[in-house]
């Protein structure tokens, strides 16, 4: 039987169609990027269809496509440009350092990954020690390999929906509730028995998962799900609680949150330590730069043999990575943090997605359309629903096709993310921004 067509597969057409007329520079560039890049992309999150954006340039808040296109980006290289493209003091920092040091790498240590550890240590309540890799990724990775090197177990939970970057153990259930899946091919099936997917935010699935799971290495979470689902302090509280009791390490994924929840982060908003903390996107300032950060003892077990006391009995974790902590990241971090530590800076932040947030939620309102917004900090989600939304869960139900079909009518209206993404804000959003992304949010929710 033939599927009937429903508004929103309407909906979605019209503006496909649309996207199309609007970016034939964009939909010729990809043609010729497909032969060689599959694709088109170099990594499969930039990729959307039926072609993404090609970008040749960028200011502040904003951002301009090979069809000299201007978009307002809440994209923001998904999420790493806190304060904004191209900030004078950020740029600055890199040009200054590359003049002093006359490279781009040592591979030596530097005194600019003392002086950030330090700035960490100092703003992250489990940071007592830190390691700079160059992604989340690696952050999430070199976590687990710690947790698993300290306990001698070897499975790891992770919770649906939840997001820790591309390695085997955690790309798994990312857009679909259990049983669990992995969210591609490729991954080992041996991989399946050493990770345990649970429901997230459920404090009696968390008990069932962790009495039926032996050898259970370590619990990776994102303590804000999708940058932007808050909660119930008491579940956060509940995984710390049963993690210690069960010897297993708590491992807080911030990559997406930090240090858009504040310079303390989901740890310091909630008031609970995790034992290693990941860090990414922001903390480099638009360049790679990932950490791992954590209690003293888990981290002491990466030092080297070499640097051992004689006869130290406590296992020995490898991490290395040729490009961890460069210079010019180090100092684009350091200079993004020195921004972001300024009095009111990061109150001006909130204030501006707060503005963005409660002004679509308005929008919704007055138009009599079922919303969920959701978020606080700087970043931002919404949903077509009636229904409250707790986990991924609710997400999924929620009415996706609709959301996609809007946000191809706002990239043709100029507003920049990947269709279905949450937005991150940046200092450079103006007040003026953000009331004309809400006239264009209404326009293109109205059309
Ligand atoms: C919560 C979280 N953890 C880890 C990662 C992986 O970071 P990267 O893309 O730098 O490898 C991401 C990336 O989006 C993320 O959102």
């Amino acid at each position: 039987m033939p599927m009937v067509p429903t508004i929103s597969d309407d909906a979605l057409a019209h503006a496909l169609a649309d996207y199309r007329a609007a970016t034939p520079g964009s939909a010729a560039l990809f043609e010729k990027a497909a032969q060689r890049l599959p694709a088109g992309v170099t990594s499969n999150v930039k990729f959307f269809a039926p072609y993404p954006l090609y970008m040749t340039r960028a200011e502040g808040a904003r951002v301009w496509d090979v069809d000299g296109r201007e978009y307002l980006d809440y994209c923001l290289a998904f999420g790493p440009l806190v304060t904004g493209h191209g900030h004078p003091r950020v740029l600055e920092a890199v040009r200054a350092e590359v003049e002093r040091a006359g490279t781009l790498i040592f591979g030596a240590p530097t005194d600019l990954e003392v002086r950030l550890a330090d700035r960490l240590a100092r703003l992250l309540p489990s940071a007592e020690m830190v390691r700079f890799t160059s992604s989340g990724t690696e952050a999430t990775l070199h976590a687990l390999r710690l947790a698993r090197g300290a306990t001698g177990r070897s499975r790891v939970v992770k919770f649906e929906g939840h997001y820790h970057g591309v390695h085997d153990h955690v790309l798994w259930n990312l857009d679909q509730p259990l049983p669990p899946k992995a969210a591609a091919d490729g991954i080992p099936m041996a991989t399946s028995a050493q990770t345990v997917v649970l429901p997230w935010n459920d404090v009696a699935a968390l008990d069932a998962g962790l009495d039926t799971a032996d050898d259970v290495a370590a619990v990776i979470v994102e303590p804000v799900a999708r940058g932007v689902l808050h909660p119930d302090p008491a579940f956060l509280h509940a995984l710390r609680e049963q993690t210690t009791r069960r010897g297993i390490v708590l491992i807080f994924d911030e990559v997406v949150v930090w240090p858009r929840l504040g310079l303390a982060g989901a740890q310091g908003l909630y008031g609970v330590t995790p034992d290693l903390t990941t860090l990414g996107k922001a903390l480099g300032g638009g360049l790679p730069l990932g950490a791992l950060a954590g209690r003293r003892d888990l981290m002491s077990l990466t030092v080297p043999r070499a640097g051992r006391a004689p006869g130290t009995q406590t296992p020995y974790v490898f991490h290395g990575g040729t490009y961890n902590g460069t210079p010019i990241a180090l100092a684009a971090g350091l200079a993004t943090l020195n921004i972001l530590e300024e009095p009111g800076v990061l109150d001006r932040l909130d204030a501006r997605a707060a503005q963005l947030r409660d002004g679509l939620g308005a929008i919704a309102a007055r138009h009599g359309i079922p919303l969920q917004v959701l978020g606080r900090g700087s970043v931002m989600d919404f949903y077509f629903t009636d229904q409250p939304i707790h986990s991924s869960r609710e997400v999924w139900a929620s009415d996706l096709p609709r959301r996609r079909a809007l946000d191809y009518r706002l990239l043709v209206a100029g507003l920049y993310n990947a269709p279905v993404h949450r937005y991150h804000l940046s200092l450079a959003h103006s007040e003026a921004d953000i009331a004309l992304t809400l006239d264009r949010i209404e326009r293109a929710l109205t059309a």
